[in-house]
């Protein structure tokens, strides 16, 4: 099948954007004392893969690697009810949690992530995403590190998939039917 796509971060633009990130990140822990394995770094599945593996190569220093996947029951139908298909396998208690995401749309399947981590007791908790839908939020919840603020159309393209496909595309496009 072949869909029609629209470039909107190319590659040269993504990769130029997760080195910032890289750095900024490095900073941020370094400034609060982290390091290693004092961090953890989360991946959202299915989608976070790509961005996750070049980010870890943007850092300077080396975190411990772990991964979640969340899904909601039902697609459309009650948004609210969502579970975890795949937890963690590392004890975040005392420890800095970063999460890494494709793309923060409504929000709500990171809340009730955050919500599940927080519980857990980490030294700190936060979130980065590439892609950024803020305007489209319906649960109050922020993204520390953005890669781009997304505009209002369905991406596909590092990481993201559209029926599994398309999730190897180095840059971030639109899907245009
Ligand atoms: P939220 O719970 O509404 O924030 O949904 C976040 C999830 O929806 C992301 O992790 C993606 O899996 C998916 N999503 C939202 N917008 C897009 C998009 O434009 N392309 C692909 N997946 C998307
Ligand atoms: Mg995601």
């Amino acid at each position: 099948m072949a869909e029609t796509l629209r470039e909107v971060f190319g590659e040269a633009a993504v990769a130029a954007r997760v080195a910032e990130l890289g750095r900024e990140i490095s900073a941020h822990y370094a400034a609060v004392g982290a390091a290693d394995g004092d961090v953890v770094m989360v991946g959202v599945l299915k989608g976070a893969l790509p961005f996750m593996a070049d980010l870890l190569r943007a850092l300077d220093f080396c975190p411990t690697l772990d991964f979640v996947r969340v899904a909601s029951y039902g697609a459309g139908t009650s948004p609210g009810a969502l579970k975890f298909l795949m937890d963690l396998e590392t004890d975040i208690a005392g420890r800095h949690v970063l999460v890494v995401e494709d793309i923060v749309d409504t929000g709500r399947s990171l809340a009730y992530l955050l919500g599940m981590l927080q519980e857990r007791s980490p030294a700190s908790l936060k979130v980065c995403s590439l892609l950024d839908k803020a305007y489209r939020r319906v649960v109050d919840v922020a993204v520390d590190f953005v890669g781009f603020e997304a505009p209002p159309v369905f991406l596909v393209g590092y990481g993201m998939d559209v029926g599994e496909r398309l999730r190897r595309l180095r840059g971030v496009y639109e899907l245009v039917q």
